[in-house]
């Protein structure tokens, strides 16, 4: 069983997504643990209810990003993971910390990347007119939200969509999208490999798989 570790700042509702497919067996993986950086995030009480161990680590704690950075990685080290997995994990981490698992952390952002890195992703889809917005699962790479995408899913944007409607939209999506990914990764098929993805030994394209 590979060893999974999530990362979460918010809601968790990818979390609960990913523990459900675990639960039922489609992950051949079980999460060891949840770190937040917020004490209050909802993601912990997911994350209690399933028996998952959980631990915080606030930044308040901690005179520096590096210091963050170091206790984090400590952190996430002892629990041994083969794969982390950030769901909502709202910090941008140290290249020490991204280069320690290269090829074996992941990221779901809301945008179809390379479209829209960083926040407010649905209002700045909605305000350039697009007809359609998404979601990607990417290899997490020292360059923000820059890492290679392993899958989107995309949504439409109608005409007087509030940003609310067009974030439940793609959430919807993310929860499909992100423990497929999981999934692939668990059972081996998945690697990063000079920077791009190879799923089952065949090279993904700028889309990842199966983008049309
Ligand atoms: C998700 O929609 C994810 O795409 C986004 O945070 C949300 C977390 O929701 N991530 C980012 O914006 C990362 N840049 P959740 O806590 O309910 O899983």
């Amino acid at each position: 069983m590979m060893r999974i570790l999530v990362l979460i700042s918010g809601s968790g509702s990818n979390l609960q997504a990913i523990l459900d497919h675990c639960a039922s067996g489609k992950i051949a993986g079980e999460v060891v643990g949840v770190i937040s950086n917020k004490a209050d995030a909802y993601g912990l009480v997911r994350a209690k209810e399933a028996g998952v161990a959980t631990s915080i680590l606030a930044q308040q704690q901690f005179a520096s990003r590096e210091e963050y950075d170091t206790a984090l990685l400590a952190l996430m080290a002892d629990y041994q993971p083969d794969l982390v997995v950030l769901a909502g994990f709202m910090r941008i981490l140290s290249g020490d910390l991204v280069r320690h698992f290269a090829g074996r952390m992941i990221n779901i952002h809301p945008s179809l990347l390379p479209k829209y890195q960083g926040l407010h992703t649905h209002q700045r889809a909605i305000d350039a007119g697009d007809s359609e917005h998404g979601a990607s699962v990417h290899f997490v790479t020292e360059e923000l939200d820059g890492g290679p995408v392993i899958l989107q899913a995309r949504v439409p944007i109608f005409a007087g969509d509030e940003a609310e409607e067009v974030a439940a939209r793609v959430q919807a999506q993310e929860h499909s999208i992100y423990p497929l990914v999981v999934r692939w990764f668990c059972e081996g098929r998945l690697q990063m490999v000079d920077g791009a993805v190879q799923l089952d030994g065949a090279l993904l394209g700028p889309a990842g798989y199966a983008s049309e």
